[in-house]
């Protein structure tokens, strides 16, 4: 398994000019080829991107906690016994990027924050997704809007999470530009497996 995977890494590698190539036909070469939520690039700042996302459904569930890594994967697991068949029409569904992760923050020290794990719909299920069974996974729609975007490479912890959330506040606070500052958005584009070429972005929507 591990030698398959170290393989898969050596073709990635091999392939790079082809897939910056591939950045030309319209998707960002982060998505790798999954279905991910389109958007137009509306202005570069210096730490930022302006973007705007076009209307788009997810599938999501909400997990409470104090630890963000924990909530993820419990976040993660649920959506991905959804899209391998736990919903009415027992469909498997086609995995997309981002994983995003909604943040509320709790109001004080070990009190529990909501995470929001959402997968987007694929294009093809967009118009009519697949109903969850299970109680605690719901389809949701994000309306167009506008994006404030910070990337970042590697593995993200929690910490480069916060990190990159305070970079991105303190840019835009130098800009004047006025943010929804009571949430953020965590979006992460790679399975664990990809060893190089790791992309990840923190979001703030704007007001
Ligand atoms: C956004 O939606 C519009 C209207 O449906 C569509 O024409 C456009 O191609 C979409 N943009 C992206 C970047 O997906
Ligand atoms: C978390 O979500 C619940 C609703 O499920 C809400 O009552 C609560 O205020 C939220 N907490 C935070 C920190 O946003
Ligand atoms: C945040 O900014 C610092 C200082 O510019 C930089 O060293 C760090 O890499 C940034 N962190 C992230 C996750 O973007
Ligand atoms: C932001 O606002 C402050 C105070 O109003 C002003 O001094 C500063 O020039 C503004 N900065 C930018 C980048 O617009
Ligand atoms: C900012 O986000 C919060 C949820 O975190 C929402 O209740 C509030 O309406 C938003 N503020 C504005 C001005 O849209």
């Amino acid at each position: 398994m591990l030698k398959y995977m170290l393989f898969a890494v050596v073709v990635v590698a091999a392939t790079l000019p082809w897939i910056a190539m591939a950045t030309a036909t319209g998707e960002p070469w982060f998505c790798h080829g999954l279905d991910c939520p389109g958007y137009t690039v509306l202005s570069q700042a210096n730490g930022y991107e302006v973007r705007r996302y076009n209307e788009s459904q997810w599938a999501r569930t909400l997990v409470k906690g104090v630890d963000y890594d924990d909530a993820v994967q419990k976040g993660f697991k649920r959506l991905f016994n959804y899209i391998s068949g736990d919903n009415v029409d027992n469909e498997k569904i086609e995995m997309t990027a981002p994983v995003q992760v909604r943040i509320d923050a709790g109001q004080g020290p070990f009190c529990d924050s909501n995470f929001t794990v959402s997968f987007m719909v694929p294009f093809a299920n967009q118009p009519n997704p697949p109903k969850p069974t299970e109680k605690d996974i719901y389809i949701a729609v994000d309306k167009a809007h506008i994006a404030y975007v910070t990337s970042f490479p590697g593995f993200a912890k929690q910490n480069d999470v916060l990190d990159a959330a305070v970079n991105l506040t303190q840019a835009l606070q130098r800009d004047n530009v006025s943010f929804n500052s009571s949430h953020f958005y965590f979006a992460g584009y790679d399975s664990p497996f990809r060893i190089v070429n790791r992309h990840n972005e923190v979001w703030f929507w704007k007001l």
